[in-house]
């Protein structure tokens, strides 16, 4: 689902995608890929992590370190958007966290990934949101956070360039740890989400000062 729609988002903007799938031949990347043209493709996991300038993990929470582990020397230098989130499903709905508190997810993948930007960004809403944040009226707010400043700021730019989200709705929470936050927001999005029966809202944080 997120892999989907932020590669049919960014292959409509005008760049290169490639899909990564445990099998090269994955038939719903393939169907992805097939109305798009030359500039969406299919690879491997790892042929994805070398082909790309940015890349993305939407993995599931449940394997994306192991995943990001096994490309790690074709991530070396570059920026890893990191989406996902680590639900666990196994005990039915609502899903429990795999690890929260004291560690994250995108802590884990910036320590499977020492040579790579890792910037946490774009979990605490639905696909949908991620890319066209036009769908929830007015001003409302993704947060990112990471180790490298210029890695967050050229994310930050690129949410604008590929997707419209106004710099001034980026709400930067500082270093990777921020990813904890973040991931333990989704007990109560996924409540919200229940509630309004409909996954098209976000969070917009009004300050005083
Ligand atoms: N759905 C949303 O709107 C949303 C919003 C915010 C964050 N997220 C997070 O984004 C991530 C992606 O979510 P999703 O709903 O698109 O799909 P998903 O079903 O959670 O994940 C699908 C991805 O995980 C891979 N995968 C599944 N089982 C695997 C395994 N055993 N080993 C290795 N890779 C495996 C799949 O690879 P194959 O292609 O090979 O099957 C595919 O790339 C999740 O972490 C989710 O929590 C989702």
């Amino acid at each position: 689902m997120v892999g989907q729609a932020i590669g049919t988002k960014l292959v409509q903007a005008g760049n290169h995608v490639t899909m990564g799938s445990r099998s090269a031949s994955n038939e719903s990347a393939l169907a992805w890929a097939a109305p798009l043209g030359e500039r969406a493709t299919c690879a491997t996991f790892a042929g994805a992590a070398a082909a790309g300038e940015i890349a993305f993990d939407c993995t599931s929470g449940a394997h994306s370190v192991r995943v990001l582990g096994a490309v790690e020397p074709d991530l070396r230098g570059k920026i890893l958007i990191h989406v996902g989130n680590p639900l666990d499903f196994s005990r039915g709905m609502p899903p429990s966290l795999t690890v929260c508190n004291t560690d994250s997810l995108g802590e884990q993948a910036q320590r499977a990934l020492p040579a790579t930007h890792v910037v946490k960004a774009l979990n605490t809403m639905n696909c949908d949101v991620m890319v066209d944040p036009a769908l929830v009226p007015g001003d409302h707010h993704l947060f990112l956070c990471g180790n490298d400043a210029r890695a967050k700021a050229s994310v930050t730019r690129h949410l604008h360039e590929w997707f419209g989200w106004k710099p001034a709705n980026v709400i930067d929470l500082g270093d990777i740890t921020a990813s904890r936050g973040m991931e333990m927001i989704l007990p109560l999005w996924l409540r919200i989400w229940q509630v309004l029966g409909d996954a098209h809202f976000n969070v917009r944080v009004m300050h005083g000062g």
